[in-house]
């Protein structure tokens, strides 16, 4: 079976010692690092934003994958991509003009990604899924880590996939919230390509373990 991307989202890590997670981060087999930007109106939370990322950018050299889960994400395309963002995914349901977004995220050298929320169809994303990089489908409701798994989420991966097939998309699926190693394998066996976790990795007693097992899938 194919390794999928491992995206540790840093959002369930020790905010007082962000430099020694980016240590660990570094020595894993992880290739993204997830940031999940929450504006406390899309979703009924708030993280962190733009100085923190610039800081962090100083850690790594592994890709920037930010998740915005803010309204009117299209303000902010430029900030983020100064600051170092590689990958930007703005959710479907924040945008009228989605097809201007992306075009202005790739335009200004970033990866362009689309986020769903779980009661989003995937077949909405038909006519936009040649210009993507990336579709998130969100396996929780957005806002929160340590969140189960909406089982329904393998179907929406499977669609997914099949879109892709049948387009000729390069986009990569990401899959968002609730993964752990029990369900991963069967995740990757729907088609996910990229799988983010949060609490899994960062409440593990050996987070460096949990990552590999995460790659392992099988
Ligand atoms: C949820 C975020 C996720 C979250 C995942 O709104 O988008 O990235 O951090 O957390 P876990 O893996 O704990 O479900
Ligand atoms: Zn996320």
């Amino acid at each position: 079976m194919k390794r999928p991307i491992i995206a540790p989202s840093i959002l369930s890590a020790d905010f007082s010692d962000l430099t020694k997670t980016f240590k660990l981060l570094n020595e894993s087999e992880a290739e993204w690092i997830h940031l999940d930007i929450m504006d406390g109106n899309f979703v009924p939370n708030i993280s962190f934003g733009m100085p923190i990322i610039k800081s962090l950018r100083k850690l790594t050299d592994k890709v920037f994958d930010a998740h915005l889960m803010i309204e009117q994400p299209e303000r902010y395309i430029h900030n983020f991509k100064l600051i170092g963002v590689d990958v930007l995914t703005v959710h479907y349901e924040t945008q009228i003009h989605l097809n201007r977004t992306v075009e202005l995220i790739k335009k200004i050298g970033m990866k362009a990604g689309v986020a769903l929320n779980p009661h989003t169809p995937v077949n909405l994303l038909k006519d936009i899924i040649n210009e993507l990089d990336l579709v998130l489908i969100m396996s929780v409701n957005p806002g929160f880590s340590g969140q189960k798994f909406i089982e329904n989420t393998y179907n929406k991966i499977v669609e997914a996939k099949s879109l892709i097939a049948r387009s000729g998309s390069k986009a990569l699926i990401q899959v968002d919230g609730g993964v752990t190693e029990q369900n991963a394998p069967k995740i990757v066996d729907s088609g996910a390509d990229v799988l983010v976790a949060a609490s899994y990795i960062f409440h593990h007693d050996n987070p460096l373990q949990a990552i590999r097992n995460l790659k392992k899938t099988q």
